[in-house]
Formats: C-alpha cells, sequence, structure tokens
C-alpha cells in the first residue's frame, strides 16, 4: 500500500492533454489529490479546450495563460509564473508529460524548488539535436527525480546516461487512451471506411523553411488518393507567410481533429503521412500503416514490419503510402492500455 498523495500535472500542449486524460482518472480513482496546471502554450479550441471535454479531463486548477513566442520566451514566461504556484502547493510530485517547452520549465521550476519531479515518457530520443523537443527531452531527463519510461528501449536509453536507477518501464500510457477511444468509436459506428489517407505537418523542421514546405505539400498534393490534411495552426501561419497554397489536387485541408474524430478516421483510412510522434504510434496501434516525413523517429518499435517507414526525402511517395498492410501480428511494445495504473503505483511507491 503506499501514501495518499498530492500530485500536481504541468501540461500545455495537445499531446500532453491526452496523456493526462488516463493518469488524472487513475491519480482520482486511487483517491489521491491531483492539480492541474496549464501553462497556456496551447490555447486555440482546437488544440485544447476540445481534449478536455472530450476526454473527460478535469478544468485545470491554474491556468498560466502564456501563448506563443519563441522557445526562451516561451519557456522562461512559463518559468516565471511556475515558481509561485508550485510554492503555493508543494505537491509530494511534479509530474511533467512528453518533450514540449511546458514540459521542460516544469522540470526546471520544480526541482530548483526542491520538489520532487517524475518525467512521463521518460527516455526517448531522436538523437537529432537540432530538434527543440530532444534538447527538452534529454534535459527534463537530466533534471527528473523518477524516469517513467514508455518501453524498454527508452529504458536503455537512459541506462546509457547513467539515469537506471531513476528509471521505471511503466509502458505508455497514450496507449491506454487510444484503445479506450478506438472500442468507443467503433461502437458507436463512427468509422467510415475509405481510399483516404490522413495527413499531419507541424515539426519546425518541415514547416519553416520555405522550400521544404512547399515540396511536401507539392508531393501531398500530386498522390494518387485523396489526403486529408489535419492543419495544425502552425502549418497554417507558415503556409500563409510563404504563399503556399493548401487545397489543391489530392490535398483537402481541414482544423486540426478532436482525438475520438482522428482516431475514427485513421481507423477509416488506408494509411498516414505524418511528422508527428503520436500519430505514427497510434498508426500502429489501430493496424494502419505510416510514413513519416522524418530523418529518424523516437518511436523506432513502429517500424518493425514497415508499419511505419521513413521518407525525409519523399522520394517513391506515392508507393510508400499505399504500401500493402503488413499481414505478421503485431509486437505490443507499448503495453497493454493499463500503464497509467503503474504510474500511479509507481507514484505512491517511489522513495
Ligand atoms: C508543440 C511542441 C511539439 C508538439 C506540438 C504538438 C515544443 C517545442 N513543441 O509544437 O513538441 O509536437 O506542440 O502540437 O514545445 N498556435 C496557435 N494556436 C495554438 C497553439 C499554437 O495558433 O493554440 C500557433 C502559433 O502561431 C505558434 C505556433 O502555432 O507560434 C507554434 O506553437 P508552439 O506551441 O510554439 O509549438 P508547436 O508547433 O505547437
Amino acid at each position: 500500500m503506499g501514501a495518499h498523495l498530492k500530485v500536481l500535472s504541468i501540461v500545455g500542449a495537445r499531446p500532453q492533454f491526452v496523456k493526462l486524460a488516463p493518469v488524472a482518472k487513475g491519480l482520482t480513482e486511487a483517491g489521491h489529490e491531483h492539480i492541474i496546471v496549464h501553462t497556456g502554450q496551447h490555447y486555440d479550441e482546437r488544440m485544447s479546450g476540445i481534449f478536455f471535454a472530450d476526454l473527460s479531463i478535469p478544468a485545470p486548477d491554474i491556468h498560466l495563460g502564456v501563448g506563443s513566442g519563441t522557445h526562451g520566451v516561451q519557456t522562461g514566461a512559463m518559468l516565471a509564473s511556475l515558481d509561485a504556484v508550485l510554492d503555493e502547493h508543494r505537491p509530494d510530485w511534479v509530474l511533467v508529460y512528453g518533450d514540449t517547452n511546458s514540459t521542460l520549465a516544469g522540470a526546471v521550476s520544480a526541482v530548483k524548488l526542491h520538489l520532487r519531479v517524475a518525467h512521463l515518457e521518460a527516455g526517448l530520443r531522436s538523437f537529432n539535436r537540432a530538434m527543440p523537443e530532444e534538447i527538452n527531452r534529454i534535459l527534463t531527463d537530466h533534471a527528473a527525480d523518477l524516469l517513467l519510461a514508455p518501453t524498454q528501449v527508452a529504458l536503455g536509453h537512459l541506462t546509457r546516461e547513467g539515469l537506471a536507477d531513476r528509471a521505471v518501464v511503466v509502458g505508455d500510457v497514450m496507449t491506454d487512451v487510444c484503445y479506450v477511444v478506438r472500442d468507443a468509436v467503433v461502437a458507436a459506428g463512427q468509422v467510415n471506411p475509405g481510399e483516404f489517407l490522413v495527413a499531419t505537418i507541424h515539426r519546425a523542421e518541415n514547416t519553416d523553411d520555405p522550400a521544404r514546405l512547399a515540396s511536401i505539400i507539392l508531393a501531398l498534393q500530386e498522390l494518387p488518393l485523396p489526403v486529408r490534411l489535419l492543419a495544425h495552426p502552425r502549418l497554417i501561419a507558415r503556409c500563409h507567410e510563404f504563399g503556399v497554397e493548401l487545397d489543391r489536387g489530392s490535398l483537402q485541408s481541414s482544423e486540426p481533429m478532436a482525438y475520438p474524430e482522428i482516431v475514427a478516421a485513421v481507423l477509416g483510412s488506408r494509411g498516414v503521412v505524418t511528422d508527428s510522434g503520436g500519430l505514427q504510434k497510434e498508426a500502429f496501434l489501430l493496424g494502419r500503416t505510416c510514413t513519416t516525413l522524418r530523418r529518424e523517429t523516437e518511436w523506432v518499435e513502429t517500424l518493425a514490419d514497415d508499419w511505419n517507414v521513413l521518407n525525409a526525402d519523399l522520394i517513391n511517395l506515392a508507393e510508400s503510402v499505399t504500401r500493402s498492410t503488413p499481414t505478421e501480428p503485431r509486437a505490443t511494445p507499448y503495453g497493454d492500455g493499463h500503464a497509467a495504473d503503474l504510474v500511479v503505483k509507481t507514484l505512491s511507491e517511489w522513495h
């Protein structure tokens, strides 16, 4: 039996709300006190509020409202606000999620106040130091007291960095959510199968260079089947700035989707084209092929049997996205959908 805990979660960006959902549920069910701090990194309704509503996450207790900015401005604004919040609540654990600027700010503020920090989704590495997320991951893992790793591969990275004695493999909490939502949308008849692709593009390396962005959009427009592109506000902003038109040829853009909508769309689709980490994994979990427009992936397990292929140079993209779905059974490297229970148990038993 573990102790009664006061846990303070810090979230701010879309994928963190998805990870928060099962953890918040698990903490509440176990009778722990849970305080949710939203940094305000994402603020549009379809990037934030809709996730709290659809995934039944309690409304944030504290909202910092930092908004967008350069990395330093955004991270600095979070740090400036977090000290007072953390000092007021003095939780047993500060829980940070994933690899965004909100993750890094939360970890740095907490560790300097001598509060225990747990990092959920610890140990992921792309080995690409040009990615802001890679820097956030490394710094957060080294600052944190408890490293909740999703996979054995992640534990291996932490071990090589000398962090094994602070690390525990708990599985992947996004898998918990993905399976629950999959079952709900299937039961509700929300899956409409068709010959189309689901696409997302939002990484700085793909959106911030005009030539790179134009070549990706053109390649998607020339694909031989309809491409439903769920456009992140960052992508829309860059397309306006660089004069790139989205809706031509095969490409049909729409607003970012709510989580159940995206799960239903992937289940109905022929496959996925993306640079998102979460969507690569969701395609794998939902049994759809994924083509990733990057040179590397943190979720290397998805590459098994070509469920996911890396294609940063857009080589033979049409063949890549229409390849047949592997027939071999998939391994289950991301756990069985009960990672959040292990997160809660580990937090209450860790000394
Ligand atoms: C952030 C994370 C990234 C994660 C992604 C998920 C960092 C460094 N990056 O990237 O790891 O995969 O979230 O979506 O933390 N914007 C809006 N409305 C919003 C949010 C953003 O219009 O609600 C626009 C703004 O123009 C902003 C831009 O999107 O400048 C980028 O937002 P930001 O939070 O800085 O980074 P993301 O690209 O979303």
